[in-house]
């Protein structure tokens, strides 16, 4: 059975672990310039139907540096954006590539690519999850602060793709989840109930925040949510990771976000420009740990 990447709950608590492991390790070694090509020959194929900056780039250069090659698919200059049927397209590109990531707006499309395809594919976000920034952010975790087993961990904000993902991991990685989202702005309650004992909603975000070990946010309005911005502010304006709000959490409390970041809205420059905020390395992580996620996915360690 050909191994996909379109949740965190595709893989086991063990294999994530191992790959967030294996991220550190290529990182010590991308930074000491060592020659790792591992990966001669294959093709990435990335369908992406949104923007994207980091997920490109780190997909890009993380293959290009393991040796093989990547190939950016914009709907636009291919059939995919003229309606070949998802599943023909499938069926097409996987006897071509080795490995595909798509980036689009509906989870539903990806797992009908997924069932269609030979070769692995990989989430690289859609409306309701984002797996591949949590490889990321647990490494960075990880790398700061050691295990985060029995942490405590708030998000503040949207109930969306990254929200989800949170809650996923909190059931992967042992952690605790508080979420302050809104009312009406909540996760989708299947994912939430599926993690009972580890996530729940707070709405208060101080109360939330309370002895946090971590904090983390995303921006109020997500990709193909533009209209709603102004809706969105106002519902969202108590929901601002400022200082205030960090005084809340532990002392040693770091601070997340998967980026872009809008400042002023929902974090204040005070907070994600100074110490506490590691998002530059939570930014270059999702190179290393989607190398991490390519050895393990098309070599099987
Ligand atoms: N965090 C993240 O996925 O960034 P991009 O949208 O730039 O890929
Ligand atoms: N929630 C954001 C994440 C961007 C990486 C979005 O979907 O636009």
């Amino acid at each position: 059975m050909t191994k996909h990447f379109l949740s965190l709950l595709d893989l086991s608590s063990d294999e994530l672990n191992g790959i967030v492991r294996r991220a550190t390790e290529l990182k010590r070694m991308q930074h000491r310039g060592d020659n790792h090509t591992p990966l001669k020959g294959k093709n990435l194929g990335m369908i992406f139907e949104k923007s994207s900056t980091r997920t490109r780039v780190s997909f890009e250069a993380g293959m290009s540096q393991l040796g093989g090659h990547a190939l950016f698919l914009s709907p636009k200059d291919t059939q995919l954006g003229r309606g070949e049927p998802i599943e023909d397209s499938a069926r097409v590109l996987s006897r071509m590539l080795d490995i595909i990531m798509i980036r689009t707006f509906d989870q539903d499309l990806l797992e009908r690519f997924a069932a269609h395809s030979r070769v692995p594919v990989i989430n690289a976000l859609t409306d309701l999850l984002h797996p591949c920034q949590l490889l990321a952010d647990m490494q960075t975790y990880f790398e700061h602060r050691g295990d985060i087993h029995g942490k405590h961990v708030t998000w503040i904000g949207d109930g969306n793709n990254m929200c989800h993902s949170y809650i996923n991991a909190a059931r992967q990685f042992g952690f605790h989840l508080n979420i302050a989202c809104p009312e009406g702005y909540d996760p989708d309650q299947t994912i939430l109930t599926a993690a009972a004992e580890q996530a729940s909603i707070i709405r208060d975000p101080l109360t939330a925040a309370r002895g946090a070990d971590l904090i983390v946010t995303d921006v109020w309005a997500s990709m193909g949510q533009e209209e709603e911005q102004a809706l969105r502010e106002k519902a969202f304006a108590l929901y601002q990771v400022n200082d205030e709000l960090m005084a809340q959490a532990d002392n040693d409390a770091l601070f997340f976000h998967c980026l872009p970041a809008h400042r002023g809205e929902e974090v204040t420059t005070s907070v994600i420009d100074t110490e506490e905020s590691v998002v530059w390395d939570e930014a270059e992580n999702r190179l290393h740990s989607q190398k991490a996620l390519l050895e393990f996915l098309l070599l099987g360690r």
